[in-house]
């Protein structure tokens, strides 16, 4: 008598060895059998066992199949660069006349929940968010990301999650210029000592910071040119094979901008509609707003000019965010309860090009005005849209010589439907400019993370199609590239 459970065993055993015997026929079929795993092709041919392929393959979850080419491997680096910032968060602190930056650290990064708004803002997405601690929200976003792997000849991109903004600027205000640039020097060489380095000499390599790229470009070290803000970092020659995404990018083309943190972060899909809908019926009674401090000591910038006819115009709200009143402006409420009250929020370029305010009032559904594209549209590529008119408005004047527009007027000229359809874009665009709670995970949209992680991906995607070509990956990536910044106007 046969046991049943052998039988049945037996006929999985049979079973198992004849699709065995078709997968080999198949393999055999072939001279050649091409798979391309993270954008890199594999063939097996005759000679080699086809079951060598077979096991790579499948050592991949298959529940993860979507993760090929978008495989990331994030290096365990030493507490000293990451963590120990954070533990020592006092010495962020020094040099600065900037709140303490401890309790920014809350959260996993998004700071203090914000628990009352008096109806300003949703309930529950909402944290006192300080933008230098981008770096570790990014990290911890990070952390939760689909497609992480141990296995770093796996990877496609090679995440270093090194706390950029936060180390330098323990330093920025120190003048020994050895000390400022010491971490970044200990960094490269870590990174350059590791097996991951040699594969592509660091092309597949990336970094986040909170500070903007030329916080890490210092020009000069002599007193005579006057310019030694910054470190070197980004000039340092392993430094210069990596991509770094920042607040805001250099001229450099392997320096690549993403949006400021807001203080939004929503850790469901439901929260990002539930703010949509507020903001979509708010009442609007100024056309147009500017925040922001004085800056007399920027003798070019056209801040003053936009003061002067903010404060002259009774269709623009004017927030000063001077020093006296700076808090004022620290306070995310504060903020958002004039953007959601305006039309139009004025952004002209900060003691840099680019501003947070841009995505604050953008989250607040006012529609952006910028006066140089240096500001937003060479900047934020991967997640706004390449035509500017729909949603923003721009009112080029590179100069305070130049000023001799009428911005009210120029505001005055679009009509409902117009601003209906800016606004709406600028809601639209939402989710994809800010960075959701790490904890939690969004089901239906995409953020600001997601979009540069896939940016990033596929820069690094193409720099290996160049080598695989037989091409010089530093050709365009590590130059000054005046075509994507030249600030044109076109
Ligand atoms: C497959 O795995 C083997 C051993 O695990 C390794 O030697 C080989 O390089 C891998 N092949 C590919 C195409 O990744
Ligand atoms: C938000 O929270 C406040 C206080 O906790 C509560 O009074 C209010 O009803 C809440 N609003 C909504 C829409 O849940
Ligand atoms: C990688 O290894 C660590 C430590 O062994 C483990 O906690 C983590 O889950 C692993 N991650 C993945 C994506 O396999
Ligand atoms: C800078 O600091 C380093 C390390 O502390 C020290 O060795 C060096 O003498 C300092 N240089 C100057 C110019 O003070
Ligand atoms: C100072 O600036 C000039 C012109 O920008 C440059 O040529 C020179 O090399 C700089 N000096 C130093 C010591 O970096
Ligand atoms: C940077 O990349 C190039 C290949 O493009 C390589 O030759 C060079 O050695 C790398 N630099 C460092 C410091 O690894
Ligand atoms: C850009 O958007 C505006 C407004 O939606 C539209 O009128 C225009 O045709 C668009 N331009 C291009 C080049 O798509």
């Amino acid at each position: 008598m046969e046991n049943p459970i052998t039988r049945i065993c037996s006929h999985q055993l049979w079973f198992a060895i004849l699709i065995s015997f078709l997968l080999c026929t198949i393999l055999l079929c072939f001279d050649s059998l091409s798979t391309n795993i993270n954008g890199v092709t594999f063939s097996v041919n005759k000679q080699q066992n086809p079951f060598v392929i077979m096991k790579n393959m499948t050592s991949s979850d298959d529940a993860h199949s979507s993760c090929a080419g978008r495989y990331i491997y994030v290096h365990d680096l030493p507490t000293r660069f990451n963590h120990d910032l954070l533990h020592n968060c006092q010495l962020l602190t020094r040099g600065t006349d900037k709140p303490n930056m401890c309790p920014y650290m809350e959260n996993q990064g998004l700071g203090p929940e914000i628990e009352s708004s008096h109806g300003v803002l949703t309930n529950g997405s909402w944290y006192s968010t300080n933008q230098f601690l981008l770096e570790v929200i990014f990290h911890h976003r990070m952390k939760n990301y689909k497609c992480l792997t141990n296995d770093s000849s796996l990877a496609s991109a090679i995440f270093v999650p090194f706390y950029a903004g936060l180390d330098v600027s323990r330093f920025l205000w120190d003048s020994n210029l050895t000390v400022r640039d010491s971490s970044g020097l200990d960094l490269v060489q870590w990174l350059a000592r590791k097996p991951e380095w040699k594969k592509m000499w660091g092309r597949d390599h990336f970094l986040v910071s909170g500070r903007i790229s030329w916080d890490f470009r210092r020009q000069y070290d002599d007193d005579i040119n006057g310019s030694s803000w910054g470190s070197k970092f980004r000039f340092l020659p392993e430094s210069m094979n990596m991509s770094m995404l920042a607040v805001e990018a250099s001229s450099w083309n392997n320096d690549y901008a993403i949006p400021y943190p807001t203080s939004f972060h929503p850790s469901k899909d439901s929260e990002i509609l539930q703010w949509q809908n507020k903001i979509r019926l708010q009442n609007r009674p100024y056309l147009f707003t500017f925040t922001g401090a004085p800056r007399p000591e920027l003798e070019n910038s056209i801040r003053g000019k936009i003061i002067e006819h903010c404060r002259s115009s009774s269709a623009c709200r004017f927030i000063d965010c001077s020093n006296i009143d700076g808090e004022k402006c620290d306070n995310p409420i504060n903020v958002i309860k004039v953007f959601e009250k305006s039309v139009f929020c004025l952004q002209p370029p900060g003691d840099s090009y680019t501003r947070r305010s841009i995505f604050d009032s953008m989250l607040a559904g006012c529609v952006p005005v910028f006066f140089h594209p240096g500001t937003a549209y060479s900047q934020y590529l991967w997640f706004l849209p390449r035509n500017r008119t729909k949603y923003s408005v721009y009112i080029p004047v590179r100069d305070v010589k130049d000023w001799d527009v009428n911005v009210e007027r120029v505001l005055m000229g679009f009509s409902e439907d117009e601003v209906s359809a800016l606004r709406e874009e600028v809601i639209k665009l939402i989710p994809r400019i800010i960075y959701a709670d790490p904890r939690f995970k969004l089901e239906k949209h995409e953020d600001a993370f997601d979009f540069a992680v896939k940016g990033m991906l596929e820069r690094i995607e193409q720099v290996r199609e160049v080598i695989r070509n037989g091409g010089d990956p530093s050709v365009g990536f590590a130059d000054e590239n005046h075509y994507k910044y030249t600030f044109s106007d076109n």
